[in-house]
């Protein structure tokens, strides 16, 4: 079809009233000319998907706009709206009227000019042959660095700045496009699209859900600061208490400071500063909850003092308002317990910084109503974050397939491993714990650093003009080992009798991921969360697991396999046991210990059992064991 647009002996016009997104701005480009109304906007989000526009957008693009704009769209996937698309040649006229009559018009004042037959521009020829191309590869590269479809895009924009004929380009294009769309990683982002989308469905919550007006957070440190932030940058006002007036202060200064900083950058105007800080309440009385749809709770994670603040609310809040903790591992169950109906509280997990990450992970308590958590769902959106619905289990989904995953991060750097790695993670487990805090699990180091002052890449060290000091030296966004951290590994090495050894990459790969993959399998077949995909989206957004790799679940179905997973947890399994018992030093670790679930999809995948188009096996598999099990998660029916 976009072929024969092109070829129309008469004029063809494209009438834009919307988003030309992918395919539409490509049947676009197929018109000899485009007309756009001032909402219109165009843009290639097929990067996103590990794919890049295989309908001739590649070799179209280049011949009628820059080949910077170009790279901008279907490389970075840059959104443009109408005025920029004709800044940049996209698009031939906006529309002040209603933008089909004005395309016909414009069809009848125009003769045809197929974009096929358009040559790229001289300069930007000149540009792709001087490098430009590679240059824009290598910034892809550096960005994503196991991204495959940025190669491919940058081959058909070189094919469109060649002397190949626009016939010639398209077979580059179509060859690419072929490459990236049978590609693993292709499917692994495509997975992640629908589980986005599935994400949103909990089922058994198909309730109405409130409306949230006004919101309530109480705590105005670290979390609570952030979360105020997220409410007050959609319109809600936020009503922010403390407990003490300088903590409140100091609250309010951070938060009015982040948006005065982007106010000073040019990035948000003055006027949009001065609203936002005017959405933002700060309060040391109860009284000013009362006409609050929801509180956050943000308090220190200490049981007791949660279960207070909890008394205190109810008494000042409407008895329909929710209450919801930030809490990151306690008990909710044991929280709400203490209200006369624990039917309206739910967790809600955000992660650190809360304005920034886009994860949050809505915990189910065994009381949780329908409408709580469909009103719970009903706020991620509102705040644009990607909400899944977990139960109520240690650690939730997150945290919980964490804890396998540093504890031998740990154990290997013990045992000899670099402490860096690469697998693809934003971040590795060991700048992770200089990030959110060095867990317990390697008490003699972490003690170390500790005791003096070194908590991380928030602390900074005179002495080494560091701007922050933990496990690694960090200096603005670069990193190194701290020696001294390396001396008392050796220490601790030889005081536990450990002679360190190579550690292979694989080994290091296969003892965090199938570790952490494990307990995800446990996580599912307990019932505390719906489906494997929802696991997925909460380590795309909130561990920065690579999208490239589709999330723990994806990868271990899709790129590993089960039996070879199980057949791995068993081998480490045995060594983890005989670690233990050959060395006082060493306690017993349960997370090697396959689950039930992964042995029964490594059955069903070797005896090449596959899932249905748009499902999982391990859902399949899922489906059949739930409906057995008397699992304690609350999807453990469903
Ligand atoms: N820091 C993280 O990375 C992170 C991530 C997810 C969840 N969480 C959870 O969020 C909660 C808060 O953590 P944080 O890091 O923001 O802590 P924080 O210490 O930065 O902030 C806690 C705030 O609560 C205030 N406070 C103490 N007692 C109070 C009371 N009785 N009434 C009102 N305010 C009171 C303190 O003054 C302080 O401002 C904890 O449950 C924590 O586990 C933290």
């Amino acid at each position: 079809m976009i072929s024969m647009m092109d070829a129309s002996p008469k004029t063809t016009v494209a009438a834009v009233n919307g988003q030309a997104l992918g395919g539409g701005a490509e049947v676009s480009l197929g018109c000899h000319y485009r007309v756009a109304s001032a909402k219109a906007a165009f843009a290639f989000p097929e990067v996103s998907l590990g794919l890049l526009p295989g309908g001739q957008g590649t070799q179209r693009l280049p011949r009628v706009a820059p080949l910077m704009t170009a790279v901008q769209m279907i490389l970075q996937g840059k959104v443009l709206p109408a005025a920029a698309a004709m800044k940049n040649g996209i698009i031939d006229a906006v529309a002040k009227g209603d933008v089909v009559d004005e395309a016909a018009a414009f069809a009848l004042s125009k003769p045809p000019n197929p974009i096929s037959k358009r040559p790229v521009a001289h300069a930007d020829r000149f540009y792709a042959a001087s490098g430009a191309l590679d240059q824009a590869l290598l910034m892809a590269h550096n960005q994503a660095p196991t991204m495959v479809a940025p190669a491919s895009i940058i081959a058909c924009l070189k094919a469109a700045c060649s002397t190949m004929s626009f016939a010639e380009g398209l077979k580059v294009e179509a060859s690419e496009f072929t490459k990236l769309v049978f590609s693993i990683q292709s499917a692994a982002m495509r997975h992640l699209f629908f589980a986005e989308r599935a994400a949103q469905k909990v089922p058994g919550v198909n309730a109405k859900p409130m409306p949230i007006k006004k919101i309530g957070i109480l705590g105005a440190g670290l979390m609570g600061g952030g979360i105020a932030m997220c409410f007050a940058q959609k319109g809600v006002p936020v009503i922010l208490k403390d407990a003490k007036q300088e903590w409140l202060d100091a609250g309010m200064k951070k938060i009015t400071g982040l948006w005065a900083s982007k106010a000073k950058k040019g990035k948000m105007t003055e006027d949009k500063y001065k609203q936002l800080v005017a959405l933002v309440t700060p309060t040391l009385n109860y009284e000013d909850f009362k006409d609050v749809d929801m509180v956050i709770e943000a308090v220190p994670e200490i049981m007791d003092l949660k279960k207070q603040v909890f008394l205190d609310m109810e008494k000042h809040m409407r008895p329909d308002a929710m209450i919801c903790t930030n809490t990151s591992g306690l008990d909710i169950n044991e929280i709400a317990a203490v209200l006369k109906d624990p039917s309206r509280v739910m967790g809600c997990h955000f992660f650190s910084p809360a304005n920034v990450m886009q994860l949050l992970e809505n915990i189910q308590t065994k009381h949780s109503s329908e409408l709580t958590l469909s009103t719970g769902m009903a706020m991620g959106k509102l705040i644009s974050k990607k909400t899944v619905m977990v139960g109520n289990c240690d650690g939730f989904v997150g945290n919980r397939m964490l804890a396998p995953y540093a504890g031998e991060a740990k154990m290997l750097w013990e045992e000899g491993a670099t402490i860096e790695q690469k697998f693809g993670m934003a971040m590795g487990p060991m700048a992770l714990g200089d990030l959110v805090g060095q867990s317990s699990l390697l008490p003699e180091v972490v003690d170390f650093i500790c005791e003096k002052g070194r908590f991380g890449m928030k602390t900074p060290d005179a002495s080494t003009k560091a701007d922050g000091r933990g496990l690694f030296i960090h200096r603005g966004r670069t990193k190194e080992v701290d020696p001294e951290v390396l001396a008392k590994m050796d220490e601790v090495r030889k005081a536990k009798g450990v002679v360190p050894r190579a550690v292979s990459e694989e080994e290091i790969i296969e003892r965090l991921f199938y570790s952490m993959i494990n307990e995800g399998m446990k996580i599912l077949e307990e019932g505390f969360v719906a489906k494997s995909s929802d696991v997925d989206i909460v380590y795309l957004y909130g561990y920065g697991f690579p999208p490239a790799k589709g999330g723990p679940m994806f990868f271990a179905e899709n790129y590993v396999g089960f039996p070879k997973i199980l057949e791995r947890l068993k081998v480490y399994n045995a060594a983890a046991k005989e670690r233990f018992t050959k060395n006082k030093h060493y306690l017993p670790v349960d997370y090697f210990e396959p689950s039930k679930l992964l042995e029964m999809v490594a059955e069903a995948q070797k005896k090449g059992v596959k899932a249905p188009p748009g499902r999982t096996l391990i859902d399949v598999v899922l489906k059949e064991h739930r409906g057995k099990s008397s699992s304690p998660g609350p999807f453990s029916k469903l």
